[in-house]
């Protein structure tokens, strides 16, 4: 299935994870990748190679999301790479774990500004460049869970996705008119390095995994599976919803 044939597609933070698999996912299927991370180094240039393989072209862009005019660099270093850009996944997202009356600024700058700030301006500057040159384009946020459900203790990280619910509201009618498509995925449990240290403790694995009616966590590949139909013409007249990929959690009922 060659579903990206010539599409030119930038995933941020795809060095690892869920955005990794999705770059993955576009190159199987045609895509050229614009990979993006904060660092460059030995595991980076290996991913690099991985994506080769499947016989298009890459390109890596250096870039912390989280800083509003990296986030507008990185687009435009994309839409150079290969002289248009189709498709962009803002997938890069951290979270921090800490008691509502402990949050530090810092850290609630941390999660806010990498989940939705570099989002919303990222997204901004494709969006001009979609209109200058008078192209389609499709955008896929990468949510949670937790734009719809809570999880007390990250509570900057439930606000951000919050957000990014409303923001991927928001533009689905303002870009609708511009021929650009915009939706959220909305992972649940997803085994990825973000969820390293639950994995290895068993007892909240337990709790976690009683919560899901599949019983167990989802696969990035599940994920950058949802993620390619979305971005393709398959979805062409889906914009402005959440598609929410989580083994039944959110909406889980228990039977006594
Ligand atoms: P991960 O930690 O493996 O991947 C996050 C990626 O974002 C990494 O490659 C990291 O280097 C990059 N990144 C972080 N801050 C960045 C920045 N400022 N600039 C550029 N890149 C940056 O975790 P995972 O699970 O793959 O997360 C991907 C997305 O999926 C995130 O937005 C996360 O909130 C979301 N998600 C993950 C779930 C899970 O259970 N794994 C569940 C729900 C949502």
């Amino acid at each position: 299935m060659e579903r990206f044939k010539d599409k030119n597609i930038l995933v941020t933070g795809s060095t690892s994870g869920i955005g990794q698999a999705c770059a993955e996912r576009f190159a199987k299927e045609g895509a050229n990748i614009i990979l993006n991370g904060r660092h460059f180094a030995d595991d980076e240039k290996q991913l690099i190679k991985t994506i080769e393989a499947y016989g298009n072209k890459v390109k890596f862009v250096q870039g912390d999301v989280s800083k509003g005019m990296d986030s507008v660099g990185i687009l435009q270093q994309a839409i150079d790479a290969f002289g248009s850009l189709d498709i962009l996944v803002n997938n890069a997202g951290v979270e921090r774990n800490a008691n509502f009356w402990e949050v530090t600024e810092e850290d609630y700058d941390l999660v806010m500004h990498t989940n939705l700030k570099g989002v919303f301006f990222g997204t901004q500057t494709f969006v001009k460049y979609c209109r200058k040159e008078n192209r389609p384009g499709v955008v896929i946020n990468m949510s949670s869970v937790h734009e719809e459900i809570i999880f007390p203790h990250f509570s900057a990280y439930c606000a951000s996705k919050g957000g990014l619910k409303m923001l991927m509201r928001n533009l689905a009618t303002e870009l609708a008119p511009l021929n650009i498509r915009i939706n959220n995925v909305a992972p649940g449990a997803i085994a990825t390095p973000i969820n390293q240290k639950m994995m290895a403790d068993k007892d909240k694995m337990k709790g976690l995994l009683e919560n899901i009616p599949m019983k167990r966590m989802g696969t990035p590949e599940e994920v950058a599976g949802l993620v390619a139909f979305l971005a393709s013409d398959d979805a062409s007249y889906v914009t402005g919803s959440t598609y929410f990929i989580d083994g039944g959690l959110t909406y889980h009922y228990e039977e006594q």
